[in-house]
Protein backbone atom coordinates (compact mmCIF):
# COMPACT_ATOMS: atom_id res chain seq x y z
CA UNK A 1 0.00 0.00 0.00
CA UNK A 2 1.10 3.39 -1.05
CA UNK A 3 2.04 5.76 1.88
CA UNK A 4 0.59 9.22 3.02
CA UNK A 5 3.78 10.82 1.77
CA UNK A 6 3.82 9.46 -1.92
CA UNK A 7 0.23 10.55 -2.49
CA UNK A 8 0.72 14.00 -0.67
CA UNK A 9 2.65 16.58 -2.62
CA UNK A 10 5.36 17.58 -0.32
CA UNK A 11 4.93 21.01 -0.08
CA UNK A 12 6.96 23.76 2.49
CA UNK A 13 6.17 26.46 4.73
CA UNK A 14 5.84 28.57 1.75
CA UNK A 15 4.13 26.26 -0.52
CA UNK A 16 6.79 25.25 -2.82
CA UNK A 17 6.81 21.93 -3.96
CA UNK A 18 9.77 19.52 -3.83
CA UNK A 19 10.99 18.74 -7.12
CA UNK A 20 14.92 19.06 -7.99
CA UNK A 21 17.38 17.18 -6.11
CA UNK A 22 20.81 17.95 -6.00
CA UNK A 23 23.56 15.74 -4.94
CA UNK A 24 27.11 16.40 -4.48
CA UNK A 25 29.13 13.54 -5.03
CA UNK A 26 32.66 14.97 -3.99
CA UNK A 27 33.87 17.86 -2.36
CA UNK A 28 37.05 17.47 -4.07
CA UNK A 29 37.99 19.62 -7.23
CA UNK A 30 40.62 19.54 -9.84
CA UNK A 31 40.07 23.34 -9.95
CA UNK A 32 40.68 26.51 -7.78
CA UNK A 33 38.37 28.94 -9.24
CA UNK A 34 38.88 32.03 -6.93
CA UNK A 35 35.09 32.72 -6.23
CA UNK A 36 35.08 28.92 -5.09
CA UNK A 37 37.36 26.86 -3.66
CA UNK A 38 40.79 29.90 -3.95
CA UNK A 39 44.06 27.76 -3.81
CA UNK A 40 45.20 29.98 -0.66
CA UNK A 41 42.24 28.46 1.07
CA UNK A 42 42.15 25.29 -0.40
CA UNK A 43 45.76 24.42 -0.42
CA UNK A 44 47.67 21.38 0.39
CA UNK A 45 46.73 21.12 3.54
CA UNK A 46 43.16 21.27 3.50
CA UNK A 47 41.27 18.51 5.01
CA UNK A 48 38.66 17.08 2.40
CA UNK A 49 36.23 14.61 3.64
CA UNK A 50 37.85 11.12 4.17
CA UNK A 51 35.87 8.14 2.24
CA UNK A 52 34.16 6.78 5.08
CA UNK A 53 32.59 9.97 5.85
CA UNK A 54 31.39 10.06 2.01
CA UNK A 55 27.50 8.67 1.59
CA UNK A 56 28.22 5.60 -0.51
CA UNK A 57 26.31 5.37 -3.96
CA UNK A 58 23.94 3.12 -2.51
CA UNK A 59 23.22 5.00 0.57
CA UNK A 60 22.60 8.35 -2.06
CA UNK A 61 20.33 5.79 -4.15
CA UNK A 62 18.20 5.55 -1.04
CA UNK A 63 18.05 8.95 -0.24
CA UNK A 64 17.29 9.72 -4.27
CA UNK A 65 14.24 7.34 -4.11
CA UNK A 66 12.60 8.67 -0.69
CA UNK A 67 12.90 12.42 -2.56
CA UNK A 68 11.58 10.53 -5.66
CA UNK A 69 8.57 9.14 -3.63
CA UNK A 70 8.26 12.88 -2.16
CA UNK A 71 7.54 14.30 -5.81
CA UNK A 72 11.37 14.83 -6.86
CA UNK A 73 11.38 14.88 -11.00
CA UNK A 74 14.97 15.85 -11.59
CA UNK A 75 18.14 14.96 -10.35
CA UNK A 76 21.71 16.79 -10.35
CA UNK A 77 24.84 15.32 -9.78
CA UNK A 78 26.98 18.35 -8.69
CA UNK A 79 30.35 18.62 -6.56
CA UNK A 80 33.31 19.84 -6.38
CA UNK A 81 34.07 18.36 -9.72
CA UNK A 82 31.43 15.39 -9.60
CA UNK A 83 33.97 13.08 -12.43
CA UNK A 84 36.59 13.08 -9.23
CA UNK A 85 34.29 10.91 -7.75
CA UNK A 86 35.46 7.25 -8.48
CA UNK A 87 33.11 5.01 -10.62
CA UNK A 88 30.46 7.85 -10.58
CA UNK A 89 29.19 6.42 -13.63
CA UNK A 90 27.57 3.67 -11.68
CA UNK A 91 26.14 6.05 -9.70
CA UNK A 92 24.64 7.34 -12.87
CA UNK A 93 23.55 4.09 -13.92
CA UNK A 94 21.67 3.53 -10.33
CA UNK A 95 20.23 6.80 -10.70
CA UNK A 96 19.16 6.08 -13.85
CA UNK A 97 16.97 3.20 -13.08
CA UNK A 98 14.65 4.96 -11.06
CA UNK A 99 11.24 6.12 -12.06
CA UNK A 100 8.92 8.61 -10.79
CA UNK A 101 5.80 8.57 -8.78
CA UNK A 102 3.54 8.93 -12.82
CA UNK A 103 5.74 5.81 -13.76
CA UNK A 104 8.20 8.12 -15.70
CA UNK A 105 11.44 8.13 -15.44
CA UNK A 106 13.68 11.14 -13.39
CA UNK A 107 15.81 13.56 -16.08
CA UNK A 108 18.67 13.20 -14.63
CA UNK A 109 21.95 15.61 -15.25
CA UNK A 110 25.26 16.85 -14.28
CA UNK A 111 27.04 20.42 -13.46
CA UNK A 112 31.03 19.70 -14.08
CA UNK A 113 33.80 21.46 -14.86
CA UNK A 114 34.33 19.30 -18.12
CA UNK A 115 38.21 19.18 -18.19
CA UNK A 116 37.72 15.17 -17.61
CA UNK A 117 34.89 14.96 -19.62
CA UNK A 118 36.84 14.08 -22.86
CA UNK A 119 37.28 10.88 -21.73
CA UNK A 120 33.75 10.09 -19.62
CA UNK A 121 31.52 11.81 -21.84
CA UNK A 122 30.87 8.49 -24.02
CA UNK A 123 30.55 6.31 -20.22
CA UNK A 124 27.79 8.77 -18.69
CA UNK A 125 25.71 8.36 -22.02
CA UNK A 126 25.74 4.51 -21.98
CA UNK A 127 24.82 4.68 -18.11
CA UNK A 128 21.72 6.91 -18.99
CA UNK A 129 22.96 10.73 -17.94
CA UNK A 130 20.85 12.60 -20.12
CA UNK A 131 22.07 16.20 -20.05
CA UNK A 132 25.44 18.24 -18.65
CA UNK A 133 26.13 21.69 -17.70
CA UNK A 134 29.55 22.76 -18.16
CA UNK A 135 31.29 26.18 -16.50
CA UNK A 136 33.41 27.77 -18.49
CA UNK A 137 34.19 31.50 -17.53
CA UNK A 138 36.22 32.60 -20.23
CA UNK A 139 37.60 31.62 -23.57
CA UNK A 140 41.09 33.41 -23.10
CA UNK A 141 43.37 31.58 -22.28
CA UNK A 142 45.28 33.91 -19.29
CA UNK A 143 41.91 35.46 -18.07
CA UNK A 144 40.72 31.43 -17.69
CA UNK A 145 44.05 30.44 -15.63
CA UNK A 146 43.40 33.18 -13.35
CA UNK A 147 40.17 32.43 -12.65
CA UNK A 148 40.53 28.22 -12.32
CA UNK A 149 43.55 28.64 -10.78
CA UNK A 150 46.04 27.86 -13.58
CA UNK A 151 46.67 24.43 -13.96
CA UNK A 152 44.26 23.44 -17.20
CA UNK A 153 43.56 25.27 -20.27
CA UNK A 154 40.02 26.37 -21.29
CA UNK A 155 40.80 23.62 -24.65
CA UNK A 156 40.40 20.91 -22.32
CA UNK A 157 36.91 22.34 -21.56
CA UNK A 158 36.11 22.67 -24.87
CA UNK A 159 37.47 19.06 -25.65
CA UNK A 160 35.00 18.15 -23.20
CA UNK A 161 31.78 20.41 -24.49
CA UNK A 162 32.61 18.97 -28.03
CA UNK A 163 32.23 14.97 -26.34
CA UNK A 164 29.23 15.61 -24.54
CA UNK A 165 27.54 16.84 -28.26
CA UNK A 166 29.18 13.79 -30.20
CA UNK A 167 27.51 11.65 -27.52
CA UNK A 168 24.15 13.39 -27.29
CA UNK A 169 24.41 14.73 -23.90
CA UNK A 170 22.46 17.87 -24.96
CA UNK A 171 21.48 20.37 -25.14
CA UNK A 172 24.35 21.37 -23.46
CA UNK A 173 24.29 24.55 -21.37
CA UNK A 174 27.23 26.38 -20.52
CA UNK A 175 27.80 28.32 -17.38
CA UNK A 176 30.25 31.61 -17.06
CA UNK A 177 29.97 33.39 -13.76
CA UNK A 178 30.71 36.71 -14.97
CA UNK A 179 32.42 39.20 -12.16
CA UNK A 180 33.49 42.96 -12.48
CA UNK A 181 37.24 43.52 -13.71
CA UNK A 182 37.67 40.08 -14.03
CA UNK A 183 35.76 38.34 -16.97
CA UNK A 184 33.01 40.92 -18.85
CA UNK A 185 34.99 40.88 -21.55
CA UNK A 186 34.81 37.47 -22.44
CA UNK A 187 30.76 38.16 -22.89
CA UNK A 188 30.85 38.81 -25.97
CA UNK A 189 33.44 35.91 -27.16
CA UNK A 190 31.42 33.43 -25.08
CA UNK A 191 28.16 34.53 -27.77
CA UNK A 192 29.79 34.77 -30.88
CA UNK A 193 31.83 31.14 -30.17
CA UNK A 194 28.34 29.48 -29.30
CA UNK A 195 26.01 31.07 -31.66
CA UNK A 196 24.36 28.52 -34.13
CA UNK A 197 25.60 25.86 -32.49
CA UNK A 198 22.83 24.29 -30.18
CA UNK A 199 25.00 25.20 -27.10
CA UNK A 200 23.21 27.64 -24.40
CA UNK A 201 25.62 30.07 -22.55
CA UNK A 202 24.16 31.14 -19.26
CA UNK A 203 25.48 34.23 -17.97
CA UNK A 204 25.28 33.76 -13.93
CA UNK A 205 25.69 36.96 -11.46
CA UNK A 206 28.30 36.48 -8.76
CA UNK A 207 26.73 35.67 -6.14
CA UNK A 208 28.21 35.68 -2.44
CA UNK A 209 27.60 32.04 -1.49
CA UNK A 210 30.08 30.35 0.77
CA UNK A 211 32.44 32.35 2.84
CA UNK A 212 35.95 32.53 1.21
CA UNK A 213 35.07 35.03 -1.80
CA UNK A 214 35.11 38.07 -0.16
CA UNK A 215 31.86 39.08 -2.16
CA UNK A 216 31.47 42.61 -2.67
CA UNK A 217 28.50 43.68 -4.47
CA UNK A 218 30.37 45.58 -6.82
CA UNK A 219 31.85 42.72 -8.29
CA UNK A 220 28.29 41.88 -9.52
CA UNK A 221 27.78 42.43 -13.50
CA UNK A 222 23.78 42.46 -13.34
CA UNK A 223 21.68 40.35 -15.69
CA UNK A 224 20.80 43.43 -17.33
CA UNK A 225 23.74 45.08 -18.57
CA UNK A 226 24.47 41.81 -20.06
CA UNK A 227 21.92 41.52 -21.73
CA UNK A 228 22.07 45.30 -23.03
CA UNK A 229 25.84 44.17 -23.97
CA UNK A 230 24.50 41.23 -25.95
CA UNK A 231 21.46 43.09 -27.09
CA UNK A 232 23.83 45.92 -29.00
CA UNK A 233 25.17 43.54 -31.46
CA UNK A 234 22.68 40.28 -31.70
CA UNK A 235 19.41 41.77 -30.73
CA UNK A 236 17.36 39.45 -28.45
CA UNK A 237 14.00 38.44 -27.58
CA UNK A 238 12.92 37.13 -24.30
CA UNK A 239 11.46 33.58 -24.53
CA UNK A 240 8.28 32.91 -22.18
CA UNK A 241 9.37 30.05 -20.30
CA UNK A 242 5.39 28.46 -19.03
CA UNK A 243 7.13 27.70 -15.16
CA UNK A 244 10.42 28.82 -13.56
CA UNK A 245 9.55 25.19 -11.65
CA UNK A 246 11.82 23.82 -14.94
CA UNK A 247 14.88 25.99 -13.99
CA UNK A 248 16.72 28.81 -12.76
CA UNK A 249 17.58 30.89 -16.05
CA UNK A 250 15.85 33.39 -17.84
CA UNK A 251 15.87 32.75 -21.62
CA UNK A 252 16.52 34.82 -24.74
CA UNK A 253 16.57 34.46 -28.41
CA UNK A 254 18.74 35.77 -30.74
CA UNK A 255 16.20 37.41 -33.64
CA UNK A 256 18.17 36.45 -36.06
CA UNK A 257 18.09 32.61 -35.62
CA UNK A 258 21.47 32.12 -34.08
CA UNK A 259 20.14 29.92 -30.72
CA UNK A 260 19.47 31.38 -27.31
CA UNK A 261 21.22 32.15 -24.28
CA UNK A 262 20.02 32.37 -20.44
CA UNK A 263 21.08 34.63 -17.34
CA UNK A 264 20.63 33.58 -14.10
CA UNK A 265 19.74 37.02 -12.15
CA UNK A 266 20.12 35.67 -8.61
CA UNK A 267 21.34 38.41 -7.01
CA UNK A 268 19.07 41.26 -9.18
CA UNK A 269 16.09 38.84 -9.19
CA UNK A 270 15.52 36.15 -6.97
CA UNK A 271 13.48 33.46 -7.83
CA UNK A 272 13.00 31.89 -4.27
CA UNK A 273 9.65 32.11 -4.53
CA UNK A 274 9.56 29.08 -6.95
CA UNK A 275 12.26 27.50 -5.64
CA UNK A 276 12.11 23.27 -5.78
CA UNK A 277 15.36 22.61 -4.60
CA UNK A 278 16.78 20.39 -2.04
CA UNK A 279 20.54 19.95 -1.61
CA UNK A 280 22.51 16.41 -0.56
CA UNK A 281 25.67 17.02 0.40
CA UNK A 282 28.88 14.76 -0.33
CA UNK A 283 28.19 13.49 3.44
CA UNK A 284 24.87 13.01 3.95
CA UNK A 285 23.47 16.55 4.87
CA UNK A 286 20.54 17.92 3.99
CA UNK A 287 20.57 21.69 2.91
CA UNK A 288 16.96 23.31 2.00
CA UNK A 289 19.21 26.80 0.25
CA UNK A 290 22.14 27.56 -1.17
CA UNK A 291 23.08 29.76 1.78
CA UNK A 292 21.77 27.69 4.32
CA UNK A 293 24.31 27.62 7.52
CA UNK A 294 23.74 24.24 8.54
CA UNK A 295 22.08 21.09 6.97
CA UNK A 296 20.21 18.05 8.51
CA UNK A 297 22.42 14.90 9.06
CA UNK A 298 21.01 11.66 7.10
CA UNK A 299 24.01 9.82 7.50
CA UNK A 300 23.46 8.97 11.15
CA UNK A 301 19.97 7.44 10.51
CA UNK A 302 20.97 6.18 6.94
CA UNK A 303 23.19 3.65 8.85
CA UNK A 304 21.55 3.15 12.12
CA UNK A 305 18.53 1.56 10.35
CA UNK A 306 19.79 0.44 7.47
CA UNK A 307 16.36 -0.88 6.45
CA UNK A 308 13.83 1.81 7.51
CA UNK A 309 13.08 4.07 4.19
CA UNK A 310 9.80 4.89 6.07
CA UNK A 311 11.89 6.82 8.85
CA UNK A 312 14.34 8.19 5.88
CA UNK A 313 11.41 9.82 4.04
CA UNK A 314 9.70 10.95 7.15
CA UNK A 315 12.96 12.78 8.04
CA UNK A 316 13.44 14.39 4.48
CA UNK A 317 9.34 14.83 4.13
CA UNK A 318 9.96 17.02 7.66
CA UNK A 319 12.78 18.52 6.41
CA UNK A 320 10.82 19.98 3.22
CA UNK A 321 7.77 20.97 5.70
CA UNK A 322 9.74 22.99 7.91
CA UNK A 323 11.22 25.11 5.10
CA UNK A 324 10.89 29.16 5.19
CA UNK A 325 14.40 29.85 2.83
CA UNK A 326 14.18 32.76 0.53
CA UNK A 327 17.56 34.23 1.33
CA UNK A 328 18.40 35.80 -2.19
CA UNK A 329 15.12 37.58 -1.96
CA UNK A 330 15.68 39.00 1.35
CA UNK A 331 19.33 40.03 0.41
CA UNK A 332 18.37 41.59 -2.15
CA UNK A 333 15.94 43.62 -0.27
CA UNK A 334 18.68 44.43 2.18
CA UNK A 335 21.39 45.49 0.04
CA UNK A 336 18.96 46.94 -2.53
CA UNK A 337 17.96 49.41 0.94
CA UNK A 338 21.60 49.42 1.91
CA UNK A 339 23.23 50.29 -1.04
CA UNK A 340 21.13 51.50 -3.70
CA UNK A 341 23.08 50.41 -6.17
CA UNK A 342 20.78 47.73 -8.09
CA UNK A 343 19.27 48.26 -11.02
CA UNK A 344 15.34 47.17 -10.70
CA UNK A 345 14.89 46.95 -14.67
CA UNK A 346 13.14 44.43 -15.93
CA UNK A 347 15.41 41.81 -17.40
CA UNK A 348 12.54 39.38 -18.62
CA UNK A 349 12.00 35.64 -18.41
P1 LIG B 1 19.14 23.51 -15.47
O1 LIG B 1 18.30 22.37 -15.07
O2 LIG B 1 19.89 23.18 -16.72
O3 LIG B 1 18.43 24.81 -15.57
O4 LIG B 1 20.27 23.61 -14.34
P2 LIG B 1 20.51 24.64 -13.15
O5 LIG B 1 20.74 25.99 -13.70
O6 LIG B 1 19.47 24.47 -12.13
O7 LIG B 1 21.89 24.07 -12.53
P3 LIG B 1 23.41 24.53 -12.60
O8 LIG B 1 24.15 23.58 -11.74
O9 LIG B 1 23.86 24.64 -13.99
O10 LIG B 1 23.42 25.94 -11.89
C1 LIG B 1 23.67 27.11 -12.58
C2 LIG B 1 23.69 28.28 -11.62
O11 LIG B 1 22.40 28.54 -11.18
C3 LIG B 1 24.52 28.08 -10.40
O12 LIG B 1 25.76 28.65 -10.60
C4 LIG B 1 23.86 28.95 -9.40
O13 LIG B 1 24.44 30.23 -9.56
C5 LIG B 1 22.47 29.04 -9.88
N1 LIG B 1 21.55 28.25 -9.07
C6 LIG B 1 21.15 26.97 -9.27
N2 LIG B 1 20.28 26.60 -8.34
C7 LIG B 1 20.13 27.67 -7.54
C8 LIG B 1 19.35 27.92 -6.39
O14 LIG B 1 18.61 27.08 -5.92
N3 LIG B 1 19.46 29.15 -5.83
C9 LIG B 1 20.25 30.11 -6.33
N4 LIG B 1 20.28 31.27 -5.71
N5 LIG B 1 21.00 29.91 -7.41
C10 LIG B 1 20.94 28.72 -7.99
N1 LIG C 1 28.19 32.81 -7.85
C1 LIG C 1 27.57 32.32 -8.94
N2 LIG C 1 27.81 31.09 -9.45
C2 LIG C 1 28.72 30.34 -8.84
N3 LIG C 1 29.19 29.11 -9.12
C3 LIG C 1 30.10 28.77 -8.18
N4 LIG C 1 30.26 29.78 -7.30
C4 LIG C 1 29.42 30.77 -7.70
C5 LIG C 1 29.12 32.07 -7.20
N5 LIG C 1 29.74 32.58 -6.12
C6 LIG C 1 28.75 28.34 -10.27
C7 LIG C 1 29.83 27.55 -10.96
C8 LIG C 1 29.04 26.44 -11.65
C9 LIG C 1 27.73 26.41 -10.90
C10 LIG C 1 27.36 25.09 -10.35
O1 LIG C 1 27.85 27.35 -9.87
O2 LIG C 1 30.51 28.30 -11.91
O3 LIG C 1 28.79 26.71 -12.99
FE1 LIG D 1 34.28 25.36 -7.72
FE2 LIG D 1 33.34 24.41 -10.04
FE3 LIG D 1 35.54 25.98 -9.97
FE4 LIG D 1 35.66 23.51 -9.07
S1 LIG D 1 35.27 24.15 -11.18
S2 LIG D 1 36.51 25.31 -8.06
S3 LIG D 1 33.63 23.25 -8.12
S4 LIG D 1 33.42 26.58 -9.41
FE1 LIG E 1 16.24 28.56 -3.35
FE2 LIG E 1 17.75 29.53 -1.40
FE3 LIG E 1 18.43 29.89 -3.98
FE4 LIG E 1 16.31 31.19 -2.91
S1 LIG E 1 18.46 31.44 -2.34
S2 LIG E 1 16.41 30.16 -4.93
S3 LIG E 1 15.52 29.61 -1.51
S4 LIG E 1 18.33 27.95 -2.88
Amino acid sequence: MRDLYSITSCLDNLQRPLRDLRISVTDRCNLRCAYCMPGELFGRDFVFLRHAELLSFEEIVRVARQCIALGVRKIRLSGGEPLLRHGVERLVEMLAGLHGNDGKSIELAMTSNGTLLAKKASALKDAGLMRLNISLDALDENTFRCITGGSVSPEAVLEGIAAAESVGLTPVKVNAVVRRGVNESEIMPLVRRFRHTGIIVRFIEYMDVGKSNGWRLDDVINAGEILALIDREYPLISIDTLTHEEGVAKRWAFQDGGGEIGVITSVTQAFCHTCSRLRLSTDGKLYTCLFAADGIDLRTLIRAQPGDDAALRQRIAATWRGRADRYSQIRHEVTEALSGRIEMSYIGG
